[in-house]
């Protein structure tokens, strides 16, 4: 798909507003949608027609938005009071070289496809004004676009300006528009704000192009939910769950087995291999590889991790920033954390936490216990309840575990600790000082007993 533009482009996307009706203090445009900010989206949609320049009109929680975009190569305009949609693109206009072609996109329509940004701007041609609308079923807040008796675009009415007749229009304006910069600037300084609202609508100047004798292109979206914004949570929660299906959809056409589909969270970039199965509530979020025939059972939530070949993931595990080698088992209800190196026959089973530690392979951690800044060699058992004490309240230790060790249960290893290869920790010890290799270490007090010991007894009166 050539999605590019052959004239110099540059893009305004218009992400100044506060999003009153999403009743939050976040900006509107920082809100995620599988989880990445609404203008996180539009940016990388605008990225792949290759604009010339890239102005981002921002105001409302400019410094949140500005900390949240660090590092993203697009010219910031700020808007400081937001006037309406006309005002922010010609706060914006002084930035733009006037010999461009200049497309305006929304910050708050995510899902908007670069296919139909470039068609856009190749139908502005010899018109004078390119509008992208919709055939909305339910318009209701959209501005409406208003055709003459001949069937050619004249004006936009904004919802609350509408008269009955206007309100009765299903097609509306979806807030995409392409024109040559000069025309651009020069109708923004007609646009008035007797309106309503009380605004500069960018929409206005589609009937000052026209009272001018300019002729307007105007194409419809083919798929209506890529134009759709988002102003309420509803709307939110409606193109995310959209999003969802569609990525659920890709992945099982790539033969990832996703037994429902409306039960599926993707979030940024993730790589599946051959015959995985994904069971029920599942988020998933990348960056994340996983290897061939890996079983994700319900419920789990896997995060910027890499997962080898047929790794099978019990239900309600967390794991995140971790490295898991193939066969290898986790869980039920394990907590993978950063840093963990897990290798390949490793097997964590339920209420097991692994922070910052490398496990070889065959080592096995069952039941209960926190592995955390730890070495672990090959072949190792931790029995049930060993906690590595990596934390002294002020400082974290490392503890070492060498191959073949054996840990009995509820067993306290103190760090910094070393335990040579082929040690075996009786169950219940406390251990403080480093094990030979080949030892038995037992520290617990030995076992008394009292013959025909009794029980004292209630007193009664
Ligand atoms: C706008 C259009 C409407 C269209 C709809 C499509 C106008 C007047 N109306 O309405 O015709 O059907 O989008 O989704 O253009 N913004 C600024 N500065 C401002 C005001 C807004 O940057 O001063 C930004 C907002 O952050 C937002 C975008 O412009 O990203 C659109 O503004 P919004 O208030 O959502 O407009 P709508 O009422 O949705
Ligand atoms: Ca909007």
């Amino acid at each position: 798909m050539n999605t590019q533009v052959d004239r110099r482009l540059e893009v305004v996307i218009l992400a100044a507003g506060k999003g009153t009706r999403m009743h939050s203090k976040l900006p509107k445009v920082l809100h995620e949608l599988a989880g990445e900010p609404l203008l996180a989206h539009v940016i990388h949609t605008v990225q792949q027609i290759n604009p010339n320049a890239m102005h981002v009109v921002y105001g409302h929680g400019a410094d949140t938005v500005l900390t949240r975009f660090e590092g993203i190569d697009v010219n910031w305009v700020m808007q400081s009071k937001q006037l309406g949609t006309a005002h922010a693109v010609k706060t914006a206009m002084p930035h733009v070289n006037p010999d461009s072609i200049v497309l305006v996109v929304y910050g708050d329509i995510p899902l908007v496809n670069a296919r139909e940004l470039s068609t856009l701007v190749k139908i502005l041609d010899a018109k004078k004004l390119a509008l992208l609308t919709a055939e909305f079923e339910n318009p209701t807040g959209y501005g409406r676009i208003v055709r003459n008796a001949q069937g050619t675009v004249v004006g936009c009415v904004e919802h609350k300006d509408a008269n009955t007749e206007q309100l009765a229009t299903k097609e509306v304006n979806t807030g995409f528009i392409a024109a040559r910069a000069t025309d651009l600037a020069h109708w923004l300084e007609q646009v008035d704000s007797h309106n309503v609202q009380k605004e500069y609508y960018l929409t206005d100047i589609i009937a000052i192009a026209v009272k001018e004798g300019g002729e307007v292109a105007d194409i419809q979206a083919s798929d209506t939910v890529s134009v759709l914004g988002v102003n309420t949570k509803t709307e939110l929660a409606l193109l995310e769950r959209y999003y969802q299906r569609k990525r659920a959809a890709h992945f099982l056409e790539q033969g990832v087995t996703i037994v429902d589909p409306n039960r599926f969270d993707a979030r940024g970039d993730i790589r599946f291999g051959t015959d995985c199965v994904v069971d029920v509530n599942v988020v998933l979020e990348g960056p994340l590889e996983i290897g061939h025939g890996v079983h994700i059972e319900a419920h789990n939530v896997l995060r910027k991790s890499r997962i080898g070949d047929n790794v099978q993931v019990k239900p309600q595990c967390v794991i995140e920033g971790a490295v898991i080698g193939s066969d290898t088992v986790v869980g039920p209800f394990a907590r993978i954390r950063p840093g963990a190196r897990i290798a390949d026959h490793v097997h964590i089973g339920n209420f097991v936490e692994i922070k910052n530690s490398s496990l070889e392979t065959g080592t096995k951690v069952n039941h209960l216990s926190y592995v955390g800044d730890s070495t672990v060699g090959r072949d190792v058992n931790i029995g049930a309840g060993v906690i590595t004490c990596n934390y002294d309240g002020a400082n974290k230790h490392r503890t070492e575990i060498d191959e073949e060790v054996f840990v009995g249960s509820n067993t306290q290893l103190v760090a910094p600790v070393k335990l040579g290869k082929g040690a075996t920790i009786g169950a219940g010890s406390t251990i403080t000082d480093d094990v030979p290799p080949d030892t038995l270490a037992v520290t617990r007090a030995p076992q008394k007993h009292v013959k025909g010991w009794r029980r004292p007894r209630k007193k009664t009166k």
